[in-house]
């Protein structure tokens, strides 16, 4: 092998620049020759990509988002988007891409693999629903925004005696609330997987004014039934029912914008080196991930076929603390 490429796809996560520095540094200590591809699969379908340097990576590990660029691209879920793309791989002698990305760029590499070529898939999204890495690169960073938020917010909750409704991101998978929740010290955390009771929550928001709590959160995902602006119109009218005034804060992309912890860092490093080491044993059609704290590689197929499920456990002692 002399040619690999690399790219990121869909929603940036902190660590990805430290995973893409890897994967171009240890690319470069096989002797091989790496390049980047812009913009995620759009990339990869107009054939923007050049070759990177060692030095070309110097400088990135600290810094949030992906200096490659990212995308959603539909045009890839087509036969002949793909198409278009392993042709382009081949104008460019590529041999092998890594790709960094959560669920939709796993598919992606699994439609690609499936078609012959060898790809790895990098475990990355902020929402920590990939199956096959039990955490993924930027979960660490984005909890950590959250929970900068949650403390400040607290702080003022406290001063007016009020109730806060806070959304985290997370479409279909609530680990972000609920450790954000735990973490966070929230009366109440709703997630997409469970289904809320918003007079539930009434009862524990008004339980903890009677006990005399100087302010109550509760931490929603965005991808909840009732996410924070529904579970808002809810209480609008039952407002006297909750005691607490209640205000709402969406915290959104600012999840993802951050620049990367030492965790992050670590996990984007070790899991591109693994990528490229996959490759240089002539392994491809997996997903390098983080499992029980060793790096491990499991089947694409498996990893797009699999979801990911909640861990209950942490669900059920989420309900014990808040008291
Ligand atoms: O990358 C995952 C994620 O941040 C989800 O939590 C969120 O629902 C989605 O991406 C937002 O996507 P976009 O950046 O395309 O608005």
């Amino acid at each position: 092998m002399e040619r690999i490429a690399v790219l990121t796809s869909g929603g940036d996560a902190p660590g990805m620049n430290a995973a893409i520095r890897a994967v171009v540094r240890a690319g470069i200590d096989q002797g091989w020759q790496v390049f980047g591809v812009r913009h995620g699969y759009a990339g990869l379908i107009s054939g923007d990509m050049a070759p990177m340097g060692a030095r070309d990576v110097g400088g990135i590990m600290q810094l949030g988002g992906t200096v490659l660029g990212s995308a959603r691209c539909p045009e890839f879920r087509t036969e002949a988007g793909r198409r278009q793309a392993l042709q382009m791989l081949g104008q460019h002698q590529v041999e092998a891409l890594v790709v960094i990305g959560g669920n939709g760029s796993q598919s992606g590499a699994h439609a690609l693999s499936q078609m012959g070529f060898p790809v790895v898939g990098v475990a990355s999204t902020i929402d920590n629903d990939l199956y096959g890495s039990e955490i993924t690169i930027g979960v660490d960073t984005a909890l950590n925004i959250a929970l900068e938020a949650i403390d400040r917010l607290k702080v003022t909750a406290s001063s007016h005696h009020r109730a806060f409704l806070v959304e985290v991101m997370g479409r279909e998978c609530g680990y972000l609330a609920l450790v954000a929740g735990i973490t966070g010290g929230a009366e109440a955390i709703v997630l997409p997987e469970i289904e809320a009771d918003p007079e539930a929550i009434a009862v524990t928001l008004r339980s903890a004014y009677d006990r005399g709590k100087p302010h109550a959160l509760v931490v929603v995902a965005e991808g909840a039934r009732y996410n924070a602006q529904a579970l808002a119109a809810y209480f609008q009218q039952n407002r006297e029912r909750l005691g607490f005034d209640l205000r709402v804060t969406t915290l959104g992309h600012v999840q993802r914008g951050g620049a990367p912890g030492a965790s992050d860092r670590l996990l984007a490093t070790r899991l591109g080196a693994a990528a490229v080491a996959c490759l240089s044993s002539g392994k491809h059609g997996v997903l390098v991930g983080l499992n029980k704290s060793e790096i491990t590689d499991s089947p694409l197929s498996q990893v797009v076929s699999t979801k990911k499920q909640l861990d209950l456990d942490l669900v059920k002692l989420a309900g014990v603390l808040a008291r």
